[in-house]
């Protein structure tokens, strides 16, 4: 089995990029894939997501990006079988462009279906990218949003959470697509 590089991508914050990162990623090591999260994000949220402490952190990928130290050095392990993780410094990168970029699939996140302005939305981005949406729908979810201050995906926090569910749905859906 070949490795693939999964990106979650959108130019708008607070959309759940960083949420999805961390829930698929813990998903795939749930499901025995060996799976390695990397926080390009200088914000390291994915890293204090998953309960590590970003003050003084050394190396990270920062530093594995100028070529000061190796990746290996810069992983950190998880509770989780299998789950990797490089934390971030600064963000570098972005620019790169992989010329084997394909899109995955667009994920829908926060939804809120008692709201008719998510359900024109969602009527919306399947009009427009029909045949390039996730099944999966991730709801609103408290669990998701309380799961990160305790430094935990949301499976650890709350498995049987429906934000736990969507996330362990959209994991299987990206493994099919393999
Ligand atoms: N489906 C959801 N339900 C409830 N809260 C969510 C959900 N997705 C994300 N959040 C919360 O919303 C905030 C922004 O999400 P985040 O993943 O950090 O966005 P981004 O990485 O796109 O900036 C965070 O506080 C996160 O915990
Ligand atoms: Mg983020």
């Amino acid at each position: 089995m070949s490795a693939k590089s999964i990106a979650v991508v959108n130019q708008k914050g607070g959309v759940g990029k960083t949420t999805t990162a961390v829930n698929v990623a813990a998903g795939l090591a749930l499901a025995g894939r060996p799976t390695l999260l990397i926080d390009l994000d200088p914000q390291g949220n994915a890293t204090t997501g998953l309960g590590v402490q970003k003050s003084g952190l050394y190396p990270t990928i920062y530093h594995v990006l100028l070529g000061a130290e190796s990746l290996e050095k810069a992983v950190r392990g998880s509770e989780l079988l299998d789950l990797r993780l490089v934390p971030s410094d600064i963000d570098l990168v972005r620019e790169r462009l992989n010329p084997r970029l394909a899109v995955e699939g667009i994920v829908l996140t926060m939804f809120d279906g008692r709201t008719s302005l998510a359900l024109q939305i969602r009527d919306e981005v399947h009009r427009y990218f029909p045949g390039e949406i996730f099944e999966t729908v991730i709801p609103r979810n408290i669990r998701l949003t309380e799961a990160p201050s305790h430094g935990k995906p949301v499976m650890l926090h709350d498995l049987r959470s429906s934000g736990a569910i969507a996330y362990l749905d959209l994991t299987r859906e990206v493994i099919r697509h393999e």
